[in-house]
This record gives C-alpha cells, sequence and structure tokens, in this order.
C-alpha cells in the first residue's frame, strides 16, 4: 500500500522528541551506513541528506564523513532545529524528498529508513541521478518484504517493500552499485501493548489514519500473544550504495 505523505508527516512530528531514544533498529542502519560511506570515500564537497528527521544519522555522519556544505530535508520542520544542533550552518529544505531540487550539484545523498515510502523508485533513481556530480554517491537504507511481517500477518498492512534483488536492478540503470547488504533484526517486546508504543515512539504506525476502538486493540493483542508468543517484531533492513555512471 501507499501512504500519504501527510500522514507520515503528521506520525513524524508526533514521535520526533521519542524517536531516537526508540529507534533501535534505525540506529544500526545508520551506524552501517556511515561505516560502508566511509570506506568508500571520508570527504565530500557537498552532502544533501533526505528524511533526517531527528537527526539519528546526522550525528553519525558528523562523527566520521567530512564535508564543506550540508543540506538537510525532512517533511517535518521541527527537524530543523534537530539538525541545526548538530551542524549549525546546515541548510534545511523543508517538504517532499521526491520533489527536491537543490540549487546546486552534490557529491553525495545519503537517507536513512525513508526510501520504504517513496511509490516510484525507478523515478527517484533517475532525478537522484541527476542532482549529483559526476562520481557522486547515493547511500540510502530502506526495508526488504520481511519487514513488520506480523503486522502484515495480523493486520493485513503493509507498505509495498521491494527485494533487495529488486531494489539494486532498479538503481543499476543509473549506478554502479558499491555495497549492498540486507540483514534481519528481531525485537521482542513484554506484551503487545509495549510493541505498539514502540511503533507509534518511531513514528512507524502511519499506514493507517484510523484510531483502533478499545477493542479493536484488544483482539490485536490477544492474536499477537496465539501467534508470536515471544512478542516479536521482524526488521529487515536493507543498505544500499552507489556512484553516479
Ligand atoms: C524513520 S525516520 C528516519 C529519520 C532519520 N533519517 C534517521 O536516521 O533516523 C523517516 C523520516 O523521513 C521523513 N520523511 C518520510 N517521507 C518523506 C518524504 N517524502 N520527504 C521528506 N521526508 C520524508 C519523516 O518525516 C521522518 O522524519
Amino acid at each position: 500500500m501507499h501512504v500519504n505523505p501527510k500522514l507520515i508527516k503528521n506520525q513524524f512530528e508526533k514521535s520526533i522528541n521519542t524517536y531516537n531514544q526508540n529507534a533501535v533498529v534505525q540506529k544500526i542502519m545508520a551506524e552501517k551506513l556511515v561505516d560502508n560511506v566511509f570506506k568508500i570515500k571520508s570527504y565530500f564537497e557537498n552532502i544533501l541528506e533526505l528524511g533526517c528527521g531527528s537527526g539519528l544519522l546526522t550525528a553519525e555522519l558528523v562523527k566520521h564523513i567530512k564535508f564543506k556544505n550540508y543540506y538537510a530535508n525532512d517533511l517535518v520542520m521541527k527537524s530543523k532545529y534537530f539538525i541545526e544542533n548538530i551542524i549549525s550552518d546546515a541548510v534545511f529544505y523543508c517538504g517532499n524528498a521526491q520533489r527536491i531540487k537543490p540549487l546546486q550539484k552534490m557529491d553525495l545523498i545519503i537517507s536513512n529508513a525513508m526510501f520504504q515510502w517513496f511509490e516510484n523508485l525507478e523515478k527517484i533513481s533517475f532525478n537522484y541521478k541527476n542532482l549529483l556530480n559526476k562520481d557522486g554517491i547515493l547511500a540510502f537504507s530502506t526495508f526488504s518484504p520481511a519487514n513488520f511481517e506480523e503486522i502484515r500477518e495480523l493486520t493485513g498492512l503493509s507498505l509495498d517493500y521491494k527485494s533487495l534483488d529488486e531494489i539494486t536492478k532498479i538503481f543499476s540503470k543509473n549506478f554502479e552499485i558499491l555495497y549492498a547488504e540486507e540483514f534481519v533484526h528481531t525485537m521482542t517486546f513484554s506484551n503487545p501493548l509495549e510493541l505498539l508504543a514502540h511503533m507509534k515512539n518511531t513514528g512507524v504506525n502511519s499506514l493507517t489514519a484510523q484510531h483502533w476502538t478499545f477493542k479493536e486493540v484488544k483482539v490485536f493483542c490477544d492474536k499477537y500473544k496465539t501467534l508470536y508468543p515471544q512478542i516479536s517484531l521482524t526488521y529487515s533492513p536493507i543498505i544500499v550504495i552507489c556512484k553516479k555512471y
């Protein structure tokens, strides 16, 4: 299913203050992303970060990668203040990353845990290639179809995740793939309510705007305990780093 950016924006606006403490897997993804970019190159003149949120990736990046100019983007305006706390002279573009048009070309475009919301990766691959200088790098993380399989099984709701193979095939048309990895990280909770709170605190509960009734929450929790007695939640991140042809 496709999710309206307005809904995504609303959920992340609500979770921006709780995100960093709860986003355990997104932190691992940010570390892997930066570590592997660093192995390829450690200085970039112009960096554009898409969907920067509360700066989890930004904070990791500044520890290892040097740059001259930093441009950051998010749908949520509040995100600007989180980024300025890390990079005081960062330029912030508020709006949809799918339509961003910076004035200058970039040397690195980087994004953690956001591409799963993009509807048309072919178009994204083509557009981002054109935002990069020659030999520019695009580095992103997203999720594969196994992500939140428990939620899909119980509610029928899921994003249209693409497999690692499908993603690398799409980006190979405009980029040379330098690094690609998929891994699985399973989180466990004491009870399903704790799991729902985890999803809310990380803003990933944006599949539907509908509020559940008390009875619907109870049915969900009872089913979860029966099907997944460990109260497990599967994350299946994908990391891709590629260079403009
Ligand atoms: C899971 S959070 C990841 C935040 C951060 N990148 C990190 O490293 O943890 C996803 C972020 O992407 C933003 N986002 C989602 N879709 C977007 C879009 N189309 N354009 C810009 N930002 C978007 C959300 O507002 C949210 O802040």
